[in-house]
């Protein structure tokens, strides 16, 4: 039975900061942010989106009332959840309307939660092949300002039916993941930014990212001939790039071309959206899939996962026959279209514009936010969310 992506949406805040815009304020050479690390615009979430609402917004999106019938697990992916005890796929799971006789759980381990989502979710579908799965991959990612990782946040989210007979991938079964325990990115409890070691945390993705292809050849007895493009996680473009180009002297010249071209087109959204942690991986391959109008069914992609900490792995999917009519592309051509450039000071003004950390009442203003979901407020300790649709 094949078990794979059957819909994948995807949903962005509608405010961004231009990196060149950032470099200038920071006194950096805007084509270090531009070039260097391969970022053009930066996502930033309003106070009234959170890693529940972009998940929820992502979802609404691709599911239809017959998802609604079958979905009967919901997997939150996120490093940015909202409470320590409830998941936030439980919110997420009413916000969409779905069946009560589903499960609905929060996954973390970094920007790795989303992969170990759909690891689970195939899983499920295998004992249950009538069922299908929401995996959400959530984020929004915040260093602090003028920090060294402050070119690199963003936010946003990837939702995605896992489903037997998928309409856009089949997850093929030669993963190989890889754990070690190591402190190049965390966030602790008391923390609402990351802590990052930035260097040894690119040497780490790169050496993770060795050891499991290295480890994948032998399991799959495949090569990067047999790959038509590679996605990575991305938390910024140039970091895939630095992975991919220790590999390439392994293959032909053709091979090489196709699959830095390959990278270039999955690297778009993600260059426009910036680190949406968990999701990353995903936006590259949703990027890929809507940039590159003449990749056919039946290419092998790759896919490597990184969660800081840290997870690895790598596997791949087989795109399936007319995937392309199932890929929201003029949605995401507006999504795109629509948002609005704000300046670096309104930015640093909506950064700063936090939740009470004291438990107090917060009403907040979600007319200027045209996102379907929002967060209106919070109320004895409790978030309120609007579906403005309902
Ligand atoms: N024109 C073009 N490129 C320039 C440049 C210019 N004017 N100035 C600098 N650069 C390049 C540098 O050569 C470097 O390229 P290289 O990495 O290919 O060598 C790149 O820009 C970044 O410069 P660097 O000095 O290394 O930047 P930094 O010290 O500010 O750190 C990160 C960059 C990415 C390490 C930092 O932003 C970070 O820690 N981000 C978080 C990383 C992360 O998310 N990790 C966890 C998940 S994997």
């Amino acid at each position: 039975m094949k078990i794979g992506i059957d819909k994948i949406g995807f949903y962005t805040p509608h405010i961004y900061v231009d990196m060149n815009n950032l470099a200038v304020a920071r006194n950096v050479e805007p084509e270090k942010f531009t070039i260097g690390i391969g970022q053009s615009k930066m996502a930033i979430a309003p106070i009234t989106q959170d890693s529940v609402t972009l998940a929820a917004n992502a979802a609404l999106e691709i599911i239809t009332d017959e998802d609604r019938e079958k979905i009967d697990y919901v997997i939150f992916g996120s490093e940015s959840g909202i409470d320590h005890s409830k998941s936030g796929a439980v919110y997420v799971h009413q916000l969409l309307g779905l069946k009560a006789n589903a499960r609905a759980v929060e996954v973390k381990q970094a920007c790795y939660g989303a992969t170990a989502g759909i690891q689970m979710a195939k899983g499920h579908i295998a004992l249950n092949p009538e069922s299908k799965v929401l995996v959400l991959g959530t984020d929004i990612a915040r260093y602090g300002l003028n920090t060294g990782g402050e070119s690199t946040q963003g936010a946003g989210a990837v939702a995605m039916i896992i489903s037997a007979n998928p309409s856009i991938m089949e997850l093929e079964n030669h993963n190989v993941y890889l754990t070690n325990d190591i402190m190049d990115f965390w966030r602790p409890i008391y923390s609402d930014t990351a802590f990052v070691d930035g260097k040894f945390s690119n040497e780490q993705y790169i050496l993770f990212f060795n050891k499991v292809w290295e480890s994948y050849k032998e399991k799959s007895g495949l090569t990067l001939a047999d790959m038509e493009a590679i996605c990575y996680h991305l938390p910024y473009t140039k970091m895939g790039l630095k992975a991919l180009r220790t590999v390439l002297e392994e293959t032909s010249e053709e091979v090489r071309t196709r699959l830095l071209e390959n990278y270039e087109l999955s690297t778009t959204y993600n260059r426009n959206v910036g680190n949406i942690y968990t999701g990353s991986l995903y936006l590259s391959l949703l990027s890929l899939l809507e940039q590159k109008e003449d990749l056919q069914d039946g290419a092998r992609i790759g896919l490597y996962s990184y969660g800081s900490g840290a997870v690895g792995e790598f596997f791949t999917g087989v795109l399936q026959p007319n995937y392309r009519d199932h890929l929201k592309i003029d949605a995401h051509k507006q999504l795109f279209n629509m948002r609005k450039e704000v300046s670096v000071a309104e930015y640093e003004e909506i950064f700063e514009e936090t939740l009470p950390k004291d438990g107090a009442n917060i009403e907040l203003n979600i007319s200027k936010d045209p996102a379907t979901i929002c967060l209106a407020g919070v109320m004895d300790g409790k978030r309120q969310y609007v579906n403005k649709l309902s």
